[in-house]
């Protein structure tokens, strides 16, 4: 970003790839984080008199307009954020983007329409993704193409890959920083160095807990994903979340762990609920007592008072993924524990993404009571999966 205002944008058209995933409740955006992570490019390129054109998803839509994913609320907020308003293309190449986008004036913003609403975003054929990339750098004649999406580089994307082929491709701030902050967890890394896993699924997180073994010293697993983990040790999990399919593969995560003397801690009790909701009748339970009938929705005190334990002497911790339904207040315990031995940690502490950086911010905690809040949450665990992104493959011109 800075080599490309070196060069100077008075005038110029830059468009800027953003990650503007917000969570929404019908079209109230419930955490902005994303949309202030992406203002200060947007803003240095704006206040350099470019003529930004940002271009980001929202959600997963079909490859068609649809009006549940219309990036409409963010674009009002990405306005108030920035003090000026900020129209929404009615679409991302045609009349509509086309008229908006040959109207502006240096210093000005627009934003295009969900980039997902086109169905060549997204396809698999390169040759599709090629052409929508020639059409968004037809829109933006001699252009420049700022990559700030991080929570996107994992994705081989028209708007995030292609694109950095047909227009000189630059990094943005966002970016760079979220790559420099995930540096530190893979090289010379502070030890010990303590990873805290959540989330729903172990199959989303297979890779990233392979590679992991092999460079923590300590793994604690919550979330719907740990009654794998336990299933896997010999305990029954009543009606909580269970992947059968990945027992096999945990229980080959135990021995690994065992083998290269990684600690593997998983909850000891947890609050036991007799349906998922926000009101279920529920009680802490050990976890050799789990009852048939009930699901785990939370890791329970005792687990949340060691896991909290287990995170104090670190140097380095990572955090993945909330302990439990945070979004159900009686459910937020475990998450708010783990966030809590955060804050109060001398230690380097990173938070990856999406839902446990809105957890973070929902519970009420200080941001800067964290080392790094990145904006990424597949992009971070890939990123320390060691795999390739592309988006950042892209701008190291790989494509
Ligand atoms: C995210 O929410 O992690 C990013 O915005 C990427 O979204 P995606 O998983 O739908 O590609």
């Amino acid at each position: 970003l800075d080599d490309l205002l070196g060069e100077g944008v008075q005038g110029r058209y830059v468009l800027v790839r953003s990650d503007l995933n917000v969570p929404l409740d019908g079209s109230a955006i419930t955490d902005d984080g994303r949309v202030r992570a992406a203002l200060p490019t947007i803003k240095k390129l704006a206040d350099a008199g470019a003529k930004v054109v940002v271009t980001a998803h929202l959600g997963r839509p079909k490859g068609e307009p649809d009006p549940k994913f219309t990036l409409a609320p963010v674009a009002k907020r990405l306005g108030e954020l920035l003090g000026s308003e900020v129209p929404l293309a009615g679409d991302l190449v045609g009349e509509s983007a086309k008229a908006l986008v040959a109207g502006l004036a240096d210093g000005d913003v627009v934003l295009l329409e969900n980039v997902r609403f086109d169905a060549r975003e997204t396809s698999k054929d390169a040759v599709d993704r090629s052409e929508l990339a020639a059409e968004l750098a037809a829109l933006t004649p001699g252009g420049a193409f700022v990559s700030d999406g991080f929570g996107v580089v994992h994705r081989k994307q028209a708007s995030v890959y292609e694109i950095a082929a047909v227009l000189p491709a630059y990094a943005g701030g966002l970016v760079l920083a979220e790559l420099d902050v995930l540096k530190k967890l893979t090289d010379d890394v502070k030890r010990p160095y303590v990873v805290a896993l959540g989330g729903s699924k172990v199959s989303d997180k297979l890779g990233v807990i392979a590679n992991l073994l092999t460079k923590v010293d300590r793994l604690l697993i919550g979330g719907g994903m740990a009654y794998t983990f336990l299933k896997a040790k010999g305990y029954e999990v009543g009606t909580s979340l269970l992947q059968e399919d990945q027992l096999e593969q945990v229980k080959g995560f135990l021995a690994e762990a065992e083998k290269r003397g990684v600690e593997l801690v998983l909850p000891v009790d947890v609050l036991a609920a007799d349906g998922f909701a926000a009101d279920a009748a529920h009680e802490a339970v050990d976890v050799t007592a789990i009852p048939a009938d009930r699901m785990g929705l939370d890791i329970g005190p005792r687990s949340a008072e060691l896991f909290a334990q287990k995170l104090a002497d670190a140097a380095t911790v990572f955090w993945n993924g909330p302990m439990g339904v945070f979004e159900f207040e009686a459910f937020a315990g475990g998450t708010r524990a783990v966030a809590e031995a955060l804050v109060k940690s001398d230690a380097f502490t990173v938070v990856g993404g999406g839902d446990s950086a809105a957890a973070v911010r929902q519970l009420g905690l200080p941001e800067d009571g964290f080392s790094h809040i990145s904006t990424g949450g597949g992009a971070s665990l890939e990123y320390l999966e060691g795999k390739e992104l592309p988006g950042v493959a892209a701008l190291e011109g790989k494509n």
